[in-house]
């Protein structure tokens, strides 16, 4: 399932590609494309992190805006080889010290074991992997000793409502405890179209890991987890047709900060 989601992202990093120049202006003028929960989780990395590890890094600018928050240097892992690419081109542009790794999240190297004095990851990450244990298990040995572990992630509740055409919710027919659903074509409000037309685009697997399925791989890695919260924050946009007053209801995110238990 990770090989063929792989290639279906490979095909949607088209769309990232078109971003570029607004990536690269973005984060040359200093900017950042975290979102309110994530910048208070991360706070000011000025000198207090050597090097900042992100987690399915997509085209880099996520990572790159960990540079532009203080991170001295900043490492970006995804297994499209066509965000890769992308992100290589968008720290070139801007100078930035990244290094960039082609590999599954579950083959993260060993070199950097012990070294994430901040390990980010999440805004659409989860749902794509299929063993959460082995993944919990990557975030523990990835921990520098006084690394701190932020995950900012969609709800696994998101999947449950949908805006109906009068912007209130409705409920959708997903079976919250169903596993992975294979799926050809990406959300409008998204990845949109490619132009690979859908029906000829690689299949791709992804699940809403319940809430409890994923505290509970993150406890069983042994991490020590100081803050689980869920917001409203709706992070991919994909439900902003709903009425304000039906804005705020949903847990559309949840966010874990963790580290390594002390000694
Ligand atoms: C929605 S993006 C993550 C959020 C990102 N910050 C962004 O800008 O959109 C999901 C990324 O996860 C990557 N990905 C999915 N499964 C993966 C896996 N098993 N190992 C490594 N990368 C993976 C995809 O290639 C894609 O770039």
């Amino acid at each position: 399932m990770h090989r063929a989601t792989r290639e279906a992202w490979d095909e949607a990093a088209e769309r990232y590609e078109g971003w570029f120049d607004e990536a690269v202006e973005l984060i040359r003028s200093g900017g950042t494309n975290l979102l309110p929960p994530e910048l208070e989780l991360i706070g000011d990395l000025h000198g207090r992190c050597r090097r900042a590890i992100h987690l399915q890094c997509a085209g880099g600018r996520d990572t790159l805006s960990l540079w532009n928050a203080g991170a001295a240097e900043v490492v970006g892992l995804d297994f499209s080889p066509r965000m890769i690419d992308l992100a290589r081109r968008l720290s070139d542009a801007v100078h930035a010290p990244a290094t960039w790794i082609e590999a599954d999240v579950l083959d993260t190297p060993h070199e950097l074991d012990g070294t994430a004095d901040l390990l980010y990851t999440g805004r659409g990450s989860l749902m794509w992997l299929q063993d959460l244990d082995a993944w919990a298990a990557v975030l523990r040995r990835l921990l520098a000793p006084t690394g701190r572990l932020v995950i900012f992630e969609g709800h696994p509740v998101e999947w449950l409502f949908d805006v109906g055409a009068d912007g209130h919710w409705i409920a959708t027919d997903y079976d919250y405890f169903a596993g992975p659903e294979a799926s050809r074509g990406w959300a409008p409000e998204y990845i949109d179209t490619l132009s690979i037309p859908d029906d000829d685009q690689h299949w791709k697997f992804a699940r809403a890991w319940t809430l409890g399925e994923i505290i509970t791989a993150l406890l069983g890695a042994g991490l020590h987890l100081d803050r689980v919260a869920e917001h409203s924050t709706d992070w991919w946009g994909g439900h902003a047709d709903a009425r304000p007053e039906e804005q705020g209801r949903i847990p559309l995110s949840f966010s874990v900060l963790g580290r390594l238990p002390s000694p």
